[in-house]
């Protein structure tokens, strides 16, 4: 298994990498048709094993002080992506991908790591397990159909009807937005010093 650098030749590898990657987590239906590109520099990694790409890790990096991530001083960087192949998870893909992307990070002269990641407790514990310091977090809550629009969503455009909303909750009521709501995940923001 090599872990190199991104090309533009591996966008179909990468897309399904991580698409399959995501459908046993929280963010299960966040697809991606097109690889995220970036207005700052990003270190952009790939592990590919017999020509396969079975995992990606995106960092986006500052060249100036707090335009990116959430908390810290000096430059940190975003880990925007990072995901492996489920037929190959637990062989080490993740730890060697963030890795390589720390040495470059510290060559680049970046402090820190900021990534945010869902309610999924393996992926949680690995970045746990890596180093990484929970900091912070809050909901990310989905609405859907009328019984949980009713009394918090309205539009005021006539004969527009919101069906579904994504929304993000920062207030203190989390217990009572959970028990609103089926489907409401904490995302949670960790920061490793490098
Ligand atoms: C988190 C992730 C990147 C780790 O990559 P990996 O190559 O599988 O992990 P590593 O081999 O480096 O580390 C293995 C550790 O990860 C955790 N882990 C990975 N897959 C797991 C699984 N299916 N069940 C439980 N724990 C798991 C465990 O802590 C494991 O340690 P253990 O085997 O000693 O119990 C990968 O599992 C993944 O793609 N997750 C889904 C995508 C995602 O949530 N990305 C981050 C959100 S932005």
């Amino acid at each position: 298994m090599e872990v190199r650098e991104y090309q533009s030749s591996d966008e179909e590898g990468w897309l399904r990498c991580r698409v399959l990657s995501f459908l046993q987590t929280a963010y299960y239906d966040n697809v991606l048709q097109e690889k995220e590109t970036y207005e700052n520099p990003a270190i952009e990694l790939v592990a590919v094993k017999d020509d396969q790409l079975v995992g990606l890790i995106d960092v986006e990096y500052e060249k100036t002080e707090r335009t990116l991530c959430s908390r810290g001083n000096g430059l940190g960087g975003m880990i925007w992506h990072l995901a492996v192949h489920p037929d190959f998870r637990r062989n080490g893909i993740g730890n060697k991908l963030l890795a390589e992307a720390e040495k470059l990070a510290k060559q680049k002269g970046l402090n820190r790591l900021e990534a945010w990641t869902r309610d999924d407790d393996w992926v949680n514990s690995w970045y746990e397990k890596n180093n990484f310091r929970r900091v912070d977090s809050y909901l990310h809550v989905y609405m859907d159909g009328q019984n949980e629009l009713k009394n918090t969503i309205t539009s005021e455009k006539p004969s527009l009807y919101p069906v579904q909303v994504f929304a993000h909750y920062t207030g203190k009521e989390t217990k009572k937005i959970k028990a609103n709501y089926k489907r409401v995940h904490e995302c949670i923001c960790y920061e490793k010093e490098l």
